[in-house]
């Protein structure tokens, strides 16, 4: 059913240490749905990404892909069907951009060369490095980089991207061609939770912005709401800061 929820997070608590950095959590996400996840530093925000997909195990709260609960037993599969892209891009680079993309799709989905060879080229063509093929990580921009990584993400045929700050590690002028896939992403019905500071993209492509703060999730809403008539002064004074700084 299209309403039903793709991700459901429910009440999920981290501590590291004695300190409560996830305080239960609990958001959900339909077919689709782009949310966009914003807050202080330290508010929690990669810890609760990671505990999505198990990087970080939660002390509790429950994690459901589809209607099925994400558990140890089957994380392997679970994250087959969860793409992360991460802030520093993680490609690997003794191996070529095709390599890179066409790598999991063989040694997790099982898919054979030729097609994994297939799909790669045509995830490269969507954004936009068709013709990076060949080349080798380091032979790109930051921002190519982190175009391979989403076209790697892509090739997995995910029900779910994770994405943590994609951008905060390049320089501006190199920001706008991965924002710019990421809109492309949504526009085209891609179900995603995005942690960035990208007001610009939170406003154009988000279903709903969810503030967090230290372990809370403290307000939620629609871009138009969050941005024009937050409730909360913490909010408001967050997005300002935002506004200001990038
Ligand atoms: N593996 C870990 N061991 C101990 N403490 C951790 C670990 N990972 C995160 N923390 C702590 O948990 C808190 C939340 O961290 P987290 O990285 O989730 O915040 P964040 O919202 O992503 O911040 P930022 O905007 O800086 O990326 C911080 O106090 C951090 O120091
Ligand atoms: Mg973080």
């Amino acid at each position: 059913m299209a309403d039903e929820l793709i991700l459901d997070v429910q009440g999920v608590k981290k501590a590291f240490d004695g300190l409560e950095v996830l305080k239960g959590i609990g958001f959900g996400l339909r077919k689709g749905e782009t949310k966009v996840l914003i807050g202080p530093s330290g508010s929690g925000k990669s810890t609760l990404l990671r505990c999505i997909n198990y990087l970080t195990v939660p002390d509790a709260g429950r994690i459901y892909l589809n209607g099925e609960e994400v558990l140890d037993a089957n994380i392997d599969s679970m994250r087959a069907r969860m793409g992360f892209v991460f802030q520093d891009f993680n490609l690997f680079s003794h191996l070529t951009v095709l390599d890179n993309v066409r790598i999991c799709q063989v040694k997790v989905n099982g898919v054979d060369r030729e097609a994994a060879t297939r799909r790669a080229h045509h995830e490269l063509e969507r954004v936009g490095l068709g013709d990076k093929a060949a080349a080798y990580p380091a032979e790109l921009s930051g921002g190519q980089q982190q175009r391979v990584s989403i076209a790697r993400a892509l090739a997995m045929d995910p029900d779910l991207l994770l994405f943590d700050e994609p951008t905060s590690a390049l320089d501006p002028e190199l920001t706008g061609e991965v924002v710019r896939v990421m809109q492309q992403l949504a526009a085209e019905g891609m179900t995603m939770v995005v942690v960035t500071h990208e007001m610009s993209f939170a406003r154009q492509a988000a279903d709903e912005i969810i503030f967090m703060e230290k372990g809370h999730i403290v307000e939620q809403g629609t871009p138009d709401a969050m941005f024009t008539a937050s409730e909360h002064a913490r909010t408001r004074a967050f997005l300002n800061v935002i506004a200001e700084h990038g």
